[in-house]
């Protein structure tokens, strides 16, 4: 699989939008998609199948967290749905990134990539301390916990673009990052905080950006992806 693309955040609450969407690009222009809890809780596997037949990949980001045989038996089930990428939670411990692992590997040794959410971008600092006692840094966090998810065995975390140069250090340059928060440089920032462009996202190393409403809430949603694909995969 190749290891470097866009993926579309298709953060849309029914199966008809999000079809209508994807149905915009021309024939044969088959993006990778991002399909969350949202979309999957609310038209279920059916739209997984679906959008896998029309010929896309998908990162199927439910972000599991459980005891690790609940995830494992979860896992094997998405397995089985043929997705390309799917998430856990890096705080779920590494013996669940294990099992997860484990559930995940078809009985021909194939599998969808793991990764793993190490800190999400909406705890900060002092929620971390206060709310959930924990005393290290949050770039500590992400650290450790992406070594952790290396340690399972797990292909790499999600992150901000602007910690993947950190995570690509302790954890070598094949781990890979794959970061939401990205804005063009000529546009605004939503609610996201800690941001950065297509280019500068693969001069820090990600090797997958995650990019949802500038290019769904574009006036032409095909060309600004185009313009990502362009900024992000071409030197
Ligand atoms: O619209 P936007 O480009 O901000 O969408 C980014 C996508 O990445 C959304 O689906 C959002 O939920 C997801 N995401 C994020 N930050 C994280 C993890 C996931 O923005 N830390």
């Amino acid at each position: 699989m190749k290891n470097r693309d866009v993926i579309i955040a298709c953060d849309f609450a029914s199966r008809e939008a999000t079809l209508e969407f994807l149905d915009r690009f021309p024939e044969g222009r088959k993006p990778f998609v991002k399909i969350g809890m949202e979309l999957f809780y609310a038209e279920g596997p059916s739209i997984v199948r679906d959008i896998k037949a029309r010929g896309h990949r998908i990162f199927l980001d439910l972000k599991l967290h459980d005891i690790p045989n609940t995830v494992k038996k979860a896992m094997r089930v998405l397995s089985a749905l043929d997705v390309d990428m799917v998430n856990v939670h890096a705080a779920g411990t590494v013996a669940m990134m294990q099992a997860a692992l484990e559930g995940l590997t078809r009985p021909d040794g194939t599998r969808p990539l793991l990764i793993a959410v190490t800190q999400l971008t909406s705890t900060s600092q002092e929620v971390m301390q206060n709310e959930l006692l924990i005393g290290a840094t949050i770039n500590d966090t992400i650290v450790k916990y992406a070594q952790n998810a290396r340690e399972a065995g797990l292909d790499g975390v999600v992150c901000s673009p602007l910690e993947a140069g950190m995570v690509k250090e302790t954890c070598g340059k094949e781990f890979l990052t794959v970061t939401p928060g990205i804005r063009f440089a000529d546009a605004g920032k939503d609610d996201q905080v800690r941001i950065t462009t297509p280019a500068r996202a693969r001069e820090i190393g990600s090797d997958f950006i995650v990019v949802g409403r500038p290019i769904t809430a574009a006036p032409d949603p095909v060309a600004a992806y185009e313009r990502c694909v362009k900024e992000f995969l071409s030197f």
